[in-house]
């Protein structure tokens, strides 16, 4: 495959100020550089992306996702490394970037165009086109000052897919606009991918990488942490965000003098396992297959009148199945020390792709005693005749008729 995008152990350093207290702005009023710190937003980060793919990149807050594309764009220049861009380039990148504010959104056209690469007259032959997809004919001699962050997002995103970029960065701005605008991105969006044309997109929403990546890559503190399929990378995210709000949560309730959650509660779940082969690590299943869940539960004082619920989750955190012992009808019985149990969910068809399982025990109010938001993670792969949250093999019939 060609690569049109290379990024070889690209580092990018900023330099912080850290703010001073009054006193040490007095005391070493002759030595500011002592408080001026480095910051690596970026660390040896590679990346290639292939001619007509479009690529995720995902990771929470201050990854370096922003960073990076705007060195792959040449806005920043790294510290160490190198990017290499094939081909005429269009970047989506913060809000208003290459719009000058005194401008009206007609001059803005044209200057933004320029940047792009795009001539004058060429420009004006798509000029009617780039105001009609903004949506914002009414505004287009207005300057641009005055125009709320969406109709900026409206006008920049219709000059960057007008100027016939090879290659297409976008970071985050689908988010701003409305959602009549947002599914004509996303239709722009798969329009260039049947093009052949090469998209990097920056985005917060995992359905929307889902939907559209071919590939993703997570960053953490600025380093590249996953490379793969968009179901791995998104599990992984998922994974990392249940984590953050465990502890989240866990710092809230030790705020409120709660038990401190690092320990576990006196009753808890000790361990989970599902059952079935494994690929990688991961267990596989196939749709009609049960799902077996095993685990081990300590009890000190012992459960009484108590119950569990069970969730089974895409890796978008949507839940496709959830249950617990009072809609089942069960009575569990007394445990004291240690226990065991078995959920078996029989025949679940499920659709290709990834989920992840979150046990908890519960007290006689349903009130959560332990949860275990990730206890399992399993992967289901189908014969591919069917796409969906569920799966089912299609039998079609189709007959002359007389
Ligand atoms: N111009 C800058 N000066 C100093 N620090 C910066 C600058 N730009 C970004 N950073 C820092 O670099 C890190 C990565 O930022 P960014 O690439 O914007 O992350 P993301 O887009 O993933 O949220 C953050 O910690 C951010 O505060
Ligand atoms: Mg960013």
């Amino acid at each position: 495959m060609t690569t049109v995008v290379q990024v070889r152990n690209v580092s990018k350093r900023f330099v912080v100020h850290k703010d001073k207290s009054l006193k040490e702005r007095v005391v070493n009023a002759h030595s500011s550089r002592l408080h001026r710190e480095d910051f690596w937003a970026l660390r040896d980060v590679n990346l290639d992306v292939g001619l007509g793919e479009t690529i995720g990149l995902v990771g929470a807050n201050g990854s370096g996702k922003s960073t990076l594309l705007k060195i792959i764009g040449g806005i920043l220049t790294p510290d160490g490394g190198s990017a290499k861009v094939r081909g005429r380039l269009a970047a989506l990148l913060e809000l208003g970037a290459g719009f000058h504010p005194d401008l009206t959104g007609r001059e803005n056209i044209f200057l933004n165009a320029a940047i792009l690469g795009l001539g004058e007259a060429e420009t004006q032959r798509h000029f009617d086109e780039i105001v009609a997809f903004s949506g914002i004919e009414d505004f287009i001699d207005t300057q641009v000052k005055f125009y709320s962050s969406g109709m900026y997002v409206r006008l920049a995103f219709s000059v960057a897919v007008h100027v016939d970029p090879d290659i297409l960065l976008v970071d985050e701005v689908l988010a701003v606009g409305d959602e009549p605008f947002q599914h004509k991105c996303m239709e722009k969006i798969h329009e260039f991918q049947a093009d052949g044309r090469t998209i990097i997109l920056v985005s917060h929403s995992a359905a929307q990488v889902s939907e559209v990546c071919d590939r993703a890559v997570m960053l953490e503190h600025g380093k590249v942490v996953v490379d793969g399929s968009t179901d791995e990378v998104l599990g992984r995210l998922r994974h990392n965000y249940e984590v953050t709000i465990e502890a989240d949560e866990a710092a809230q309730a030790e705020r409120r003098g709660e038990v401190p959650a690092a320990k576990p509660a006196e009753q808890h779940i000790t361990s989970v396992g599902i059952e079935a082969p494994t690929e990688d690590g991961k267990a596989v299943l196939a749709p009609g297959d049960d799902l077996v869940i095993r685990g081990t539960i300590d009890a000190e004082p012992p459960l009484i009148g108590w119950g569990m619920s069970l969730t089974v989750s895409t890796i978008l955190g949507g839940a496709v199945l959830g249950t617990d012992t009072k809609m089942m009808g069960t009575e569990l019985p007394v445990i004291d020390g240690a226990g065991q149990f078995e959920v078996v969910l029989p025949r679940l068809m499920l659709g290709e792709g990834e989920y992840s399982v979150s046990l908890s025990l519960l007290d006689g109010n349903l009130n959560e005693i332990h949860r275990l938001r990730e206890a399992g993670r399993f992967v289901v792969r189908t014969p591919g005749h069917a796409v969906g949250a569920v799966y089912s093999e299609p039998v079609l019939r189709v007959e002359q008729r007389a």
